[in-house]
């Protein structure tokens, strides 16, 4: 089922940015005509268009498009599971060998074509692909007349704007990212993770109530961002999730110098890390710091690097590279002053200097 997501400025005082005041989004027909989303005398809600009068909240739900799926990994397969739970109707999915497509397909009951029939199926088309496939597919299926006006279509990177999805504007559909704040190691836990995540909205404003809708169906949150912050916010996403990962893998390869097997030091290594998380999220990031840097034990820290001078100087280049963000950290907690920060950062930079 498609659904119009028309935006109409209407009436006096409408301003330039989102729900503001005087902006309204036609969500869908209605028996009154159609229903817009807005703000009207200061108070946001939905709006039967003639009446002009709020209506209660389960008439604004918009009908659920139909979907395609292009690229049946762990993102698109977690999405189209989840979504035809709540309701959607999935027309089509697509991926680059038929073995993928038909295992999402058998599972979801619908049929596995190639992307442009796909996509030209659905009212909202997510392309689930590798990043460097984004651009390519879409422009492929454009070429083919797969994209229509009042299509919506969706991709789903971090580090991409919408603009990454070549020809959909110009077929006159709408472009969108909808980046779910999520690691997708593997589609069970996916799924269970996805509700109460966040999801960074980008992308045609017209297009933003339904993108909405399908965050607030998968049981998530959303905040929108702009094309230029994309990459930045994709970033921090790295940093929090893969670097963490990485941080483990370190630590853990430490362990095993003095003779613990993988499992058994992650496993050692694990209750802290957990006890960890739970203080940032209590206290946040900065008050949650403990340890020698957030002590000001220069003496600790030098011990340290003496030992790491047995190892692979990229593992002291990190810690040291680490270390001195941490000092940047212990100092807004203010549990070391200016004097002990400089001296602590001088204790890391040997790290540098001995290279
Ligand atoms: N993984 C995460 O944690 C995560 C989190 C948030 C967002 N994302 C984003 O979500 C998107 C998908 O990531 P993913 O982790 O789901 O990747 P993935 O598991 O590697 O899946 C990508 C799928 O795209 C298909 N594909 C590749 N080239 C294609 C083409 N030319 N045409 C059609 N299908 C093609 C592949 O098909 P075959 O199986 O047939 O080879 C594969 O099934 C990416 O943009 C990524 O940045 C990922």
């Amino acid at each position: 089922m498609l659904v119009f997501v028309i935006y109409l400025p209407l009436g006096a005082g409408r301003t330039e940015t989102g729900l503001d005041e005087g902006k309204y989004y036609a969500l869908r027909t209605c028996p009154g005509g159609f229903l817009f989303a807005g703000i009207k005398n200061g108070r946001r809600g939905c709006f039967d268009a003639r009446a002009g009068r709020p209506v209660k909240k389960e008439r604004a739900k918009m009908q659920k498009p139909s979907i395609a799926i292009i690229g049946a990994g762990k993102v698109g397969s977690a999405l189209a599971i989840l979504l035809q739970r709540e309701g959607y109707e999935v027309a089509a999915v697509a991926s680059r060998t038929a073995a993928s497509a038909e295992a999402l397909a058998a599972r979801l009951n619908c049929p596995a074509l190639d992307s442009r029939d796909a996509a030209a199926r659905a009212g909202l088309v997510f392309i689930t692909t590798p990043d460097r496939e984004i651009a390519p597919v879409s422009a492929q299926i454009a070429a083919g007349g797969g994209f229509k006006p009042g299509q919506i279509v969706a991709h789903t990177s971090g580090a991409h704007a919408a603009g990454e999805l070549r020809g959909v504007r110009e077929a006159g559909a709408l472009a969108l990212s909808i980046h779910p704040l999520q690691s997708f190691a593997e589609l069970r836990a996916a799924m269970e993770n996805l509700p109460g995540s966040y999801f960074a909205l980008e992308g045609d404003e017209a297009a933003m109530p339904v993108a909405r809708q399908v965050v607030d169906d998968l049981k998530g949150k959303c905040f929108t961002i702009s094309a230029a912050d994309k990459p930045l916010y994709h970033a921090a996403a790295c940093i929090a999730s893969n670097y963490l990962v990485s941080l483990m893998h370190f630590a853990t390869f430490l362990y095993a110098g003095f003779g613990l097997g993988p499992r058994e030091a992650f496993d050692a290594l694990y209750p802290l890390v957990r006890g960890t998380v739970a203080n940032i999220s209590k206290v946040g990031p900065t008050a949650a710091l403990t340890g020698p840097v957030a002590r000001g034990d220069g003496n600790t820290i030098a011990g340290h690097i003496r030992a790491f001078k047995q190892l692979d100087p990229e593992l002291r280049e990190l810690y040291g590279r680490l270390g001195r963000y941490t000092v940047r950290v212990a100092r807004e907690k203010g549990s070391i002053t200016e004097e002990q920060g400089r001296e602590l950062i001088n204790i890391f930079r040997e790290v540098d200097d001995n290279e």
